[in-house]
Formats: C-alpha cells, sequence, structure tokens
C-alpha cells in the first residue's frame, strides 16, 4: 500500500514536474494573470500599477507571488471553506505552484503576442447623474464626508441595472447615492459641496437635513454594482438625488465632478431588488419603500442615543457583538456585503429558518476595511419567513489591532466616520418565488470575464 502510494506519488510529481518545466509567461502565466489580477491591475485600471504585460509582472514578479502566497492579493476576505461565491477570485494551489516554477525556471517569455485582455465593454450610460460643478477638495489629513447636491430630477420611472461610479479621485472611501422619491428637500446646498465632516464637525448632529433621502446604492473599492439580467431598481419619477462621498487624506489638492451613470435594465425587470440592511446598533430596519428597502436616516430619533448607548467598542476591549432579525416575508437573497470599520477583525453571518436549518451567508476571518466586497451567491438563498439572519462581528479596539486609528486606544462609538465604528451587513433580495432555490443567478455577458 505505502508502496503503490509512492510510486502514485512520484509518477504525478514527474507529470506535474514535467508540465511545470515548460513554463513561459505567454502560454501558462498570463492567463492566471489575467484572469486573477487583471480586473484591476490592468493598463489605467485601478491598482496602483498594471501587471498583464510580461514586462510589468517579469519585473514585479517575487512580490507578486508574496502577495499571493500572504493571502493580500487578490484581495477575497471571505472564507472559501464557508460558503463559495460567483465572484470568488483566489489563486489556487495549483496556480501558485505554476507561477513559483516559472520563477525558478528564469522567468521565460516564451512566443506569441500578448492580446489585450477581456475588459468590460465601455457603455453609453441611459442617464447620468453628476455634480452640478467641479468641487476643489483641499488636501487634509482627516477624513473627509462630502455631500453634494445634484441638480436634475428624474424625469420618468427608471428601473437600474447597473450603477457605475465614477468618484472624484483615487483616495475615495466610498461613494453613496441618496434618493428623495417625494422631492421634497428642504435643506438648501449653499455650496456645490457641503462638507460634511471635516474632522471636527459632527456628523450624527447632521441627519436631520437629509430626512427625505434613502440610501439606494453605493460603491466601495473592490465593488461593481451589477444587477443580475433583467432585475431592477426603481427609482420613481420625479426623485431628486444627493452624492455623499467618504475621501481619506491627500497631500495635495483635487478638483473634480463625480457621477454615477446608470444603465436600465433591458425591458420590464423580472425582478425588483430589495436591499435589506441589518444594523449593528439595532435590529434589522427596513420598511418597505416601492419596491426597495427604505432606510430612513432620521426614522429611529433614538439612533443616536442607541449608538452611544448600546453600540460601544470600549477602549481595550476585545468584544463580539451579535444582532439578528427575524423576516416577515419570503425572500431570496442574491448578494450580501457586510460593512465595518478598522476595529473589526472577523465577521461571521448565517441565518436559521423555521425549520432549523443554518444557512451559512458569509465568514470573513481577517477582515481589511479596505475591501468591502460584495458577494454574489450562485444560486438563489431561499430565506422563508420567519428566517432569523444573525451577524457576529469580533473588534479588537486594543493597541495589538495595527488598524486601530488610535494609540492608545480610545472608546468607538457607531458612527459613518472611519476613526469610529459600524456594524453592518446588506442583503440583496427579491421577492422569492418557487423554484428560486434551485435556480441559478445569472448576469448578463456585460458583467464582466471575471463572472464567467
Ligand atoms: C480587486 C482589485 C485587485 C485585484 C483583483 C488584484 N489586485 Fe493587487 N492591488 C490592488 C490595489 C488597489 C492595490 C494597492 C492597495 C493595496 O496594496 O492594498 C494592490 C496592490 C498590489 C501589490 C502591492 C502590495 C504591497 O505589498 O503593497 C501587489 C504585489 C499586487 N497587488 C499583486 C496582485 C496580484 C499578483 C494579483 C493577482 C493574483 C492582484 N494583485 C489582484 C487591487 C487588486
Amino acid at each position: 500500500m505505502l508502496y503503490r502510494a509512492i510510486t502514485v506519488y512520484i509518477s504525478w510529481t514527474f507529470v506535474f514536474w514535467g508540465a511545470l518545466s515548460a513554463q513561459t509567461y505567454i502560454k501558462d502565466v498570463r492567463p492566471i494573470v489575467v484572469k486573477r489580477c487583471g480586473v484591476c491591475h490592468h493598463e489605467g485600471g485601478m491598482a496602483p500599477f498594471p501587471l498583464i504585460k510580461y514586462e510589468d509582472f517579469s519585473r514585479k514578479a517575487t512580490t507578486a507571488l508574496a502577495a499571493i502566497e500572504s493571502g493580500l492579493m487578490p484581495p477575497w476576505p471571505a472564507d472559501t471553506s464557508y460558503r463559495r461565491f460567483l465572484n470568488e477570485n483566489v489563486v489556487t494551489e495549483k496556480e501558485k505552484q505554476i507561477i513559483k516554477q516559472w520563477i525558478e525556471n528564469g522567468k521565460p517569455r516564451g512566443k506569441g503576442r500578448e492580446k489585450p485582455i477581456p475588459l468590460p465593454k465601455p457603455w453609453k450610460p441611459d442617464y447620468t447623474i453628476f455634480m452640478q460643478d467641479s468641487f476643489t477638495l483641499y488636501a487634509h489629513d482627516k477624513d473627509r464626508y462630502l455631500l453634494f447636491h445634484v441638480p436634475q430630477k428624474a424625469e420618468k420611472d427608471m428601473n437600474v441595472s447597473v450603477f457605475a461610479y465614477r468618484p472624484g479621485f483615487a483616495q475615495t472611501h466610498h461613494t453613496e447615492l441618496f434618493v428623495d422619491s417625494t422631492a421634497s428637500q428642504t435643506f438648501e446646498f449653499t455650496r456645490p459641496g457641503f462638507v460634511l465632516n471635516d474632522g471636527n464637525e459632527n456628523y450624527e448632529g447632521r441627519y436631520d437635513f437629509m430626512r427625505n433621502y434613502y440610501y439606494l446604492s453605493g460603491w466601495l473599492p473592490g465593488n461593481r454594482y451589477i444587477l443580475p439580467t433583467r432585475f431592477g431598481m426603481r427609482i420613481p419619477k420625479g426623485s431628486q438625488f444627493m452624492l455623499m462621498e467618504h475621501y481619506a487624506p491627500t497631500d495635495k489638492d483635487y478638483t473634480f465632478k463625480s457621477e454615477v451613470s446608470l444603465k436600465f435594465t433591458q425591458g420590464k425587470p423580472k425582478r425588483y431588488v430589495t436591499e435589506l440592511t441589518m444594523h449593528g446598533h439595532s435590529d434589522l430596519v427596513y420598511t418597505e419603500y416601492d419596491n426597495y428597502a427604505y432606510f430612513h436616516l432620521t426614522k429611529s430619533d433614538s439612533m443616536q442615543e442607541s449608538a452611544m448607548t448600546m453600540f460601544k467598542i470600549p477602549a481595550g476591549k476585545v468584544v463580539t457583538l451579535h444582532a439578528k432579525k427575524t423576516l416577515d416575508k419570503d425572500w431570496s437573497c442574491f448578494a450580501v456585503c457586510p460593512h465595518a470599520h478598522h476595529l473589526a477583525r472577523k465577521i461571521v453571518t448565517y441565518a436559521v429558518t423555521p425549520s432549523g436549518d443554518t444557512l451559512p451567508l458569509v465568514r470573513i476571518n481577517d477582515w481589511r476595511a479596505e475591501w468591502q466586497l460584495m458577494y454574489l451567491t450562485q444560486r438563489f438563498i431561499y430565506f422563508p419567513k420567519g428566517t432569523t439572519v444573525h451577524m457576529f462581528f469580533t473588534f479588537d479596539n486594543t493597541e495589538n489591532n495595527p488598524e486601530n486609528p488610535y494609540f492608545p486606544p480610545r472608546d468607538a462609538i457607531y458612527s459613518f466616520n472611519a476613526d469610529q465604528e459600524m456594524m453592518e451587513f446588506f442583503l440583496f433580495c427579491v421577492p422569492y418565488k418557487p423554484g428560486d432555490e434551485r435556480k441559478k443567478v445569472k448576469y448578463p455577458k456585460s458583467a464582466g470575464y471575471l463572472f464567467e
């Protein structure tokens, strides 16, 4: 038996070695780089340098391999042993070996032309939401939140399938689109860009002027906001928009004009998307508003109070907080997205159905605030009415957490400010239809090659 095992091992090693020793960049390594790194590390992509061309990758090969081996790249914080996702991007053991061996063999290029990579084709937006005027953000050393007035109102009902955000510049933490479908906003924007928080002002005190706005969709680094084929998010006629952008410190001035391009659902949407949001400082807060979830920023007057009292992460402590919500309807879920800032270390989410089945959702063992990904499920996850969704976030507010914004640590409260904390879980759902749980979630081809 042992002998057999050894022979099998040896012959496999030879086959493998034979395959590996003939590695070239063009034939063997480049397809891996294109597939795993291409979406960000192409010329002009969101990563700081390109990696696709032979010259680029071979120059950075050792660093690239180190980034892969440490799990830093490609960014995929979700634990693949908990649930697999459609947009999963993880370098396999075999792919790692191929890159390693190619480096050891002296990084041969091999013959052949380098074909352009299959990036999603540029598309013509059906509607664009844009800032009224360009805005100059002066160099600053603190996180900043800005609100931008958007002049137009939706001239007709829109069903949106793609939101493409073009934020001001690379140091954007995130951008959010708020909608007031009653168009009754009374707040006067005295400047095109309103600095909500410049590090001194208190964000929480300012909810009230956003009274009628609700969150529609947002962009976080590494995310693309694309709905499944023939799915739509409704924006009622007459809606007014507002952009909220959150910027990291910068050492120079930037003048910019942000935009959000929308692509409409082709034909009448088959399904209307609702975003259910669970908050760590309360239960899940949602009511249905048209066809999507409506989280009213001022609905809970006690928000500040609960933020201060219930949600507190004491300095010097590691705490695990648990929030849960029981759903009062049948839902089919197709994407999940947890959100926290720098004190979070670990996130575990799951749902328990009324019959007692546990459905793992997403688990992140080593949370990194810079990668707030949307995890797309392969099939719909059916949440029968009465299902309870649980989320557990572990926060490390000690000096051992290198991401801690304060040394020595300070108590953290619930706040949009990145030096405080949040504990959110977004579930993208459609009302359940019988048979959903057996269906694969389909995306349009234009969604990009990472989905294939
Ligand atoms: C989702 C986008 C994305 C993908 C996919 C991605 N990267 Fe990156 N990569 C980035 C960004 C953004 C940075 C700069 C910020 C950072 O270091 O986190 C970066 C930084 C790096 C760095 C520098 C890390 C350091 O030590 O500072 C290396 C090396 C790297 N990437 C290699 C790769 C390789 C190799 C792949 C594919 C196997 C890959 N990346 C896939 C976005 C991406």
